[in-house]
């Protein structure tokens, strides 16, 4: 069962107590708290696509129990994700709670804490999300390092020596920035400057400015998912393509929901990242059919945190015959392997930090349409901040 909140307070004005607890026994309630209005919108739908794709194939009954679905709207502001994952989890004394953006995990971190309520990180890239402190987080989303320090060793090798940063400025840009710089220059080259652009509402064209005037040979860029059509528009306009300034970043710039409408001068741009709609195996090729038949748009790199937090729910709850305890549920997921349309990941049993395959891909055109076609294959990468620990 799929609801919104609004459908709550009429369940509530209208069941009586002992319906209410008949219900309780039968049903499993999962809350999910994602930004699906304001400028991250188009990661909170992708998400939520994703959600809903794996319910719909999957059904909404496991181990005999019903899965009550509750997604709330936060708009990006981490004060109403703390509100409304207090809600869900007081109220609606949901059993495993979803979060989304690395701002709305970290207001959710402590509630889940404190309530030992299973708490599901499905869009986060930034590393510190996932930490001791919060034992019942778990991650299917990625981290920034995971794919930057990849990308950063292949620049090198390939011809990049002088790097010019632009990076959207909030943590899982910090990281994707520190991460790289550190392969890059370890392997020899030299990061020039590192370019800071606001989250909300960027208009990138100073910035390709003030990094074309520094003439490097490669721009390293991160936006989050929703922002890469802009920034391809503006990179066009102020002619970086055709000065010979090669684009890379994590798969975050060649976001598969834009990727289409983004032009011809994103062809040739390689990045290091976890998943590409064209991704070459039988689950993906239906994985993408199915999505786009429900929704009219491919799927991308964020929706995977949805489809793969829900199967990660699922088999918990298989593990636990249905009960759905914190600590149950969080060490039924620790260790889980599965395959994935993004391909094989886990979940690593000490960091409860998703663990996966990191693609280099290149983009190519494929029956006129633009696709990242990757190239190389990095097995079972962990997060490396924190490996360093
Ligand atoms: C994040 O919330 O950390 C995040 C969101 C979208 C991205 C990358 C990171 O594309």
């Amino acid at each position: 069962m799929i609801r919104k909140s609004v459908t709550l307070g009429m369940a509530l004005a209208v069941g009586a107590l002992a319906s209410t607890c008949a219900i309780a026994q039968d049903t499993v309630k999962i809350g999910a708290v994602l930004p699906l209005t304001g400028g991250l919108a188009p990661v909170g739908k992708q998400v939520q696509a994703g959600i809903q794709l794996y319910i719909q194939q999957h059904g909404a009954t496991v181990v005999g129990k019903t899965i009550d679905l509750i997604i709330k709207d936060d708009a990006g502001v981490p004060d109403n994700t703390k509100r409304l994952a207090q809600e869900l989890i007081v109220n609606d004394k949901v059993s495993v709670i979803g979060s989304g953006h690395t701002p709305g995990a970290m207001a959710v971190g402590p509630l889940s804490t404190q309530s030992k309520t299973a708490n599901v990180v499905m869009v986060s890239g930034t590393s510190g999300v996932i930490n001791p402190n919060n034992p019942y987080m778990v991650r299917t989303s990625f981290t920034l390092g995971q794919q930057s320090g990849i990308i950063g060793e292949w620049a090198a090798k390939n011809g990049s020596k002088k790097v010019v940063i632009v990076q959207s400025d909030w943590a899982p840009g910090a990281e994707a920035t520190a991460v790289f710089s550190e392969a890059f220059s370890r392997a020899g080259g030299q990061v020039v400057d590192t370019i800071k652009v606001p989250l909300a509402n960027p208009d990138f064209s100073p910035f390709l400015q003030r990094a074309r005037d520094l003439n490097p040979d490669t721009l390293f860029v991160f936006v989050p998912a929703g922002q890469a059509g802009t920034f391809a528009k503006q990179f066009a306009e102020r002619g970086l393509d055709k000065a010979g300034i090669k684009l890379i970043g994590p798969g975050d710039i060649v976001d598969d929901n834009d990727l289409q409408g983004m032009g011809n001068s994103m062809l040739g741009v390689v990045t290091a990242g976890f998943y590409s709609a064209a991704h070459d195996s039988k689950m993906n090729k239906d994985y993408v059919a199915a999505f786009e038949k429900a929704n009219n748009v491919r799927p991308n790199f964020i929706s995977l945190g949805g489809y793969d937090g829900m199967h990660l729910i699922y088999e918990a709850l298989k593990k636990t015959g249905g009960k759905t305890d914190g600590d149950g549920l969080i060490n039924a997921m620790k260790g889980m392997k599965w395959e994935s349309p993004r391909g094989p990941i886990s979940i690593d049993p000490q960091t409860r930090d998703i663990v996966q395959n990191i693609y280099l891909g290149k983009v190519e055109k494929v029956n006129g349409q633009l696709y990242t076609i990757q190239f190389a294959t990095f097995e079972a990468v962990k997060d490396p901040l924190k490996m360093k620990k």
